[in-house]
């Protein structure tokens, strides 16, 4: 059996080249669904192994490596790949020792293409619009989604549409999406209108939606775990912890790691820790009800990333967390910049979004559910320089509401050796 799109409530089934973004019968989300009896036998720890470090295309990327998991029936030379993924996973013990923990890993999604972890799903997303031979293609976005979405149409051929609220999205996306040439719309409306008026757009004209809603995104998104389980030996760690905004990715990962799961290739999943910014915490809410009471909520965060009240994804977060036995906490946009001025100490940098991580173990560490012994492995999905503003205004001290602590102030001196001499401690200078 070929893979199939597949209504994640009423199990009604479609083939991979509907231009579909919900289910015809019940409106549910659709997931690609994949034979994993029939992969049982190809998909092994050793094929995947023996493609690391090939030159060949689209085998390099650290997406189609796994093309058995992403999209298997898809001609490889239809693969639109810049080439992703292949991001570092560092080792930070003075971070870990912050955060309460032994080992704590983070893996820099930032390290992509365009700087953030959506070229994954947007290598498998316009890939898909490629094969179905569409000319344009579309999505809401918070910043990032648009900066890949930008890049990806423009290395395809394609007319890339994008819509973003008129404030509050980061200097550095915008300006991707500009450069890369895509049809930049700014409406006085927030991401989930805007992500409704693009599904509305969807219908009327032959436009292609690349918001996660498009189950081809989270395909790719999914090698984040693979690419992640591979780096760590298959070595299962206690523990994985990631920002939740629209929940695309922390849907991808619970579905990456039930195939992983299922397929054998590991023994057990880790636990999945998604985590909230306190303004922008529906499914945290969610989660204190037991999933029973869900509703959207008007969102607000300097993590403009994530300053989502309506996650689309909701239900696949939900399932994903049931998979991996998960938790969700929330943090305040406090600790998120205090998490994210250090990881940027560490020389390693993030955007704002991507503090959460580190701030939501330090919260789980004390909370008593993340236990020191534990192995985790943080996710980082946006690069430093998404958000010079924030970074730059935290330093300045200048954040209403955040107070920062040991900010790296600029020094102002005048053009002679006397005046940097009065900067610079005496120590320092004796060493020259
Ligand atoms: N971190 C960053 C840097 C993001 O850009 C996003 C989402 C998230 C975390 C949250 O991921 O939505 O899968 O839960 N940004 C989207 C955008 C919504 O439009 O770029 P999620």
């Amino acid at each position: 059996m070929a893979s199939v799109l597949t209504c994640m409530d009423c199990g009604q089934q479609y083939p991979l080249d509907s231009v579909i973004f919900a289910c015809g019968v019940c409106g549910g989300l659709l997931d690609v669904t994949h034979d994993l009896e029939a992969l049982r036998t190809t998909v092994t720890r050793d094929l995947f192994d023996r493609r690391l470090g090939t030159l060949d295309a689209p085998y390099n990327s650290g997406v189609w490596r796994y093309k058995e998991l992403i999209n298997p029936d898809v001609d490889p030379s239809l693969v639109v790949s810049r080439p992703e993924g292949n991001t570092n996973v560092y080792a930070t013990p003075r971070l870990a020792d912050w955060a309460g923990v032994d080992t704590l890993f983070l893996k820099h999604e930032g390290e992509n293409p365009t700087g953030s972890f959506k070229d994954r799903g947007m290598t498998g997303g316009v890939t898909q619009a490629r094969a179905l031979g569409m000319k344009r293609v579309a999505c809401a976005s918070t910043g990032n989604t648009s900066a890949s979405l930008a890049a990806y149409a423009a290395f395809a051929g394609m007319e890339g549409i994008v819509l973003f609220q008129n404030k509050n999205i980061a200097v550095g996306k915008l300006s991707q999406a500009i450069a890369y040439g895509a049809t930049c719309i700014a409406i006085a409306a927030d991401f989930d209108r805007n992500l409704e008026l693009v599904r509305e757009l969807a219908a009327a004209f032959d436009i292609y939606v690349l918001n996660s809603v498009n189950p081809f995104r989270l395909e790719g998104q999914k090698s984040i775990m693979i690419e992640m389980l591979q780096q760590l030996r298959w070595n299962v760690p206690d523990w994985v912890v990631c920002p939740g905004g629209n929940l695309g990715n922390s849907a991808a990962f619970g579905k990456a790691l039930y195939e992983l799961y299922t397929l054998g290739l590991v023994n057990r999943m880790p636990r999945l820790a998604i985590i909230q910014a306190e303004g922008a915490n529906p499914l945290y809410r969610s989660y204190q009800t037991g999933f029973e009471v869900y509703e959207p909520v008007h969102a607000h965060t300097i993590a403009t990333a994530i300053k989502i009240g309506n996650p689309v994804s909701y239900p696949k977060a939900v399932r994903a967390l049931r998979w991996t036995n998960g938790v969700v906490a929330e943090v305040s946009d406090q600790e998120i910049m205090e998490a994210k001025a250090l990881i940027d100490r560490q020389g390693i940098g993030c955007e704002p979004a991507s503090g959460c991580s580190l701030a939501g173990v330090r919260k789980l560490v004390d909370a008593g559910i993340i236990q020191r012994g534990d192995t985790v492995v943080g996710i980082l999905t946006g690069h430093l320089l998404k958000d010079p503003d924030a970074t730059i205004a935290y330093h300045r001290d200048a954040l209403a509401g955040i107070h920062a602590v040991e900010p790296n102030r600029i020094f102002d001196a005048e053009p002679t050796l006397e005046s940097l001499g009065a900067i610079l401690s005496p120590s320092t200078l004796t060493h020259v």
